[in-house]
């Protein structure tokens, strides 16, 4: 089996691949797979492709990868895959579900009291040398415990973020949801509403969706509008969910308080209008960025190329593939 690994991952893992008979390893070096020429032609040969979520799998792609027979994302959201290409060619998709739902949950819940309680600004005035005395009215912000959290998405890592929420802070929960969660309604106390109803009562609003055609744009100029003009945006899930020139205004203008945001539109572009804002933080896509949960993702993409080396059946499959 000829096996591309798009960029470096943890050692670990790659030992694993090298140590497995009859597994060819590349890996390309750390910026190679954004030339998408070279990209293409490290894809050309391989039977199975490792890649990450910078990594656009089309096609394109697959047709010039005539022995492709799975992509394995090294990431729970799998909208750098062409599903409906893959699946047509019978090509398997895995994901790494579940072993990055507490890093996300912890980082989400960093945002949320970091754009609260205006830590970054509040660092940035001390490192500047402005804090000369201590003030009653000094970078105030928003009360965290007791206020209510609107999650969108009550998957995994939504519901890893309404345990923090409710059992540490004190959080009323508020979820939107296609699917109905009675096990966390019974449990938690949390609360299933439409969208208009969730951002007009939550003092906080986090995403943890999937991007999908749905819901692409979905926190849009209207619907930033609905929310309280004290109210927090939070975003570890997929940037285009949010329209970030609509954000940016809306922080601009006080239509809501601020923002915490982990993912953007068009990666690893930022919006200027954002950078000019005190009132968004802004993280480079680190929410599943502990050593142990990057280790834990590059393992369990290592497991499903292996299974499927093996005969075995891949565990984390997005897509069955046949080939
Ligand atoms: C990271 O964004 C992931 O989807 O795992």
């Amino acid at each position: 089996m000829k096996l591309l690994v798009t960029r470096p991952i943890p050692d670990q893992a790659t030992a694993r691949l090298r140590a497995e008979p009859g597994v060819e390893t590349t890996v390309l070096e750390e910026s190679a797979a954004m030339d998408r020429a070279v990209l293409l032609d490290g894809a050309a040969g391989a039977d199975v492709i490792l890649a990450l979520l910078t990594e656009r799998m089309d096609g394109e792609l697959f047709d010039l990868s005539p022995n492709l027979r799975m992509v394995a994302n090294m990431a729970v959201g799998f909208d750098n895959v062409d599903i409906r290409a893959a699946s047509a060619r019978g090509i398997w998709v895995t994901n790494t579900p579940g072993v990055l739902d507490g890093a996300t949950a912890d980082l989400a819940m960093a945002l949320l009291l970091a754009a609260a309680r205006r830590l970054p600004e509040a660092e940035r005035f001390l490192r500047a040398g402005r804090y000369r005395r201590w003030g009653p009215m000094l970078l105030t912000g928003q009360e965290v415990h007791g206020r209510t959290l609107g999650i969108l998405g009550m998957g995994r890592i939504g519901e890893a973020v309404a345990r923090r929420a409710r059992l540490g802070f004190g959080m009323e929960i508020l979820y939107w949801d296609e699917r109905g969660r009675p096990d966390l309604e019974q449990e938690l106390g949390v609360r299933r509403t439409d969208l208009d109803t969730l951002l007009g009562a939550a003092d906080f609003v986090s995403i943890h969706l999937p991007l999908t055609g749905d819901t692409a744009g979905l926190i849009d100029a209207a619907r930033l509008a609905r929310m309280k003009p004290s109210a927090v945006l939070v975003n570890t899930a997929r940037g285009p969910i949010v329209d970030e020139a609509a954000l940016a205004a809306a922080l601009r203008s006080g239509a809501i308080w601020a923002a915490g945001l982990d993912v953007f539109e068009r990666e690893p572009e930022v919006h200027p209008d954002l950078l000019e804002l005190d009132n968004a933080v802004l993280l480079p896509h680190i929410a599943s960025a502990s050593i142990p949960t990057r280790l834990a993702m590059a393992q369990l993409a290592v497991d499903n190329v292996l299974a499927l080396h093996r005969g075995e059946d891949p565990p984390t499959p997005v897509v069955r593939g046949t080939r």
